[in-house]
């Protein structure tokens, strides 16, 4: 890892071009999940404390590069505000000026960077704009890091660049848990469909010991060893996919732990009829909406001769009881071996934080990425656009 920090560059009296992802969610106008915000707090504040200037650029978003009045980035101020408990300028248009005006101290927000049809293509003159309104560029933006966007990569090749302290913390963990792991590692793979992780799969099954697959997609995996899955949701035409990927582990000495019972439901639905059965008895008009207690066993028992684990997705139906058990019970089974000091727990995605949330164990993972993409895209192996330019260095 080649980057600079915040703690190799001068930043006395600088204006600092901030790279933020606060692409939060909103709800009736309100920021209705701040931890992207609350994520960033220790960036701006040292660079306050350097004597920086921050001015925090970031998207909202899709807007195509064009204004979308909805998707104002001045819906997140005043939960920006409260995060950093300083009041904070936003600059609407005409950035220069506003920059050129402000005061020691004073933290500033442009408008949403993607309202700018030179954000997304990485227009190089669209970028020199960004570059000439600051002295340093610093990227705390992981989340967005798999975009080659002029804020998230053009510009780190105009200025002199560093990672945040988000980024700096993430890409360590990311590091910890894939790159330098200690082992044997082991990584859950769940969610609904195969389709969406096939190169993460892939790329998994030479990187990780053990590869526990659950959710929706180990249905798939289930039929194409032959096994009726019912009305479980599963894309059967990935059979022979799903083969490849099993041949893969295989050769590459990588256990793939797949449900060995399930919980059969009669429908979708909170507190639906359900049993347990094992993964090559279900009942034709039932649909597997969980892993049952002998692969919860596995899985912790998996976990406990592991010393990294590497989550993403959940591994049943979480969002409707009783089917969050197996995803709820593993989780605070992995929580508890990395308070014991036993396990390295890294997790990330949508949804994975979501569960974790719900299984109240945020606080005992090691690291927890607010990541979805760029995690995915990081799991899979790719290099991501921001990390590399940061990396090249200016
Ligand atoms: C995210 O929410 O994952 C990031 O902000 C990236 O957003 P995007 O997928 O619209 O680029």
């Amino acid at each position: 890892m080649s980057w600079k920090t915040l703690d190799d560059l001068d930043l006395a009296g600088k204006v600092v071009l901030t790279r933020v992802d606060i692409n939060v969610p909103v709800q009736d106008g309100r920021v209705s999940d701040d931890t992207r915000i609350t994520r960033i707090v220790p960036t701006v504040r040292d660079i306050l404390a350097k004597g920086g200037k921050p001015v925090l650029v970031a998207h909202f978003d899709r807007p195509k590069g064009k204004v979308v009045p909805e998707m104002t980035l001045r819906v997140t101020l005043p939960a920006l505000e409260a995060a950093l408990g300083q009041p904070v300028t936003f600059a609407r248009e005409d950035f220069k000026p506003a920059v050129a005006a402000m005061m020691p101290g004073e933290v500033m927000l442009l408008e949403n960077i993607r309202f700018f049809p030179g954000e997304e293509q990485n227009d190089p003159a669209f970028a020199q704009d960004l570059a000439d309104l600051a002295d340093v560029y610093c990227n705390d933006a992981f989340s967005a890091a798999h975009r080659a966007h002029a804020s998230t990569e053009g510009v780190a090749h105009l200025l002199p660049s560093c990672a945040g302290r988000l980024m700096e913390a993430e890409l360590r963990a990311l590091d910890a848990a894939l790159g330098q792991p200690a082992r044997p590692v082991v990584a859950i793979v769940g969610g609904a469909k195969v389709s969406t992780k096939l190169e993460l799969l892939s790329h998994l099954t030479r990187k990780v010991d053990m590869l526990v697959i659950g959710g929706g997609m180990a249905n798939t995996f289930l039929a194409a060893q032959g096994h009726d899955v019912g009305r479980s949701l599963c894309e059967h035409d990935l059979a022979d996919t799903a083969r490849a990927i099993l041949a893969e582990a295989s050769a590459a000495g990588c256990e793939i732990i797949l449900p060995s019972d399930v919980i059969a439901a009669t429908e979708f639905a909170a507190g639906a009829e359900h049993a347990t059965v094992a993964a090559d008895a279900v009942p034709g008009d039932r649909m597997i909406l969980d892993a049952g207690p002998d692969t919860i066993a596995r899985i912790i028992t998996a976990f406990e001769g592991a010393k990294t684990l590497i989550w993403n997705g959940p591994l049943g139906a979480f969002e409707i009881t009783p089917f969050d058990h197996a995803t709820l019970t593993t989780a605070r089974a992995a929580g508890r071996l990395t308070q014991d000091g036993r396990l390295v727990s890294v997790a990330g995605g949508g949804d994975t934080v979501a569960a974790l949330n719900q299984a109240q164990v945020t606080d005992q993972f090691t690291y927890i990425s607010t990541a979805g993409g760029a995690f995915l895209e990081w799991m899979e192996g790719k290099t991501l656009p921001g990390v590399a330019a940061l990396e090249q260095g200016n």
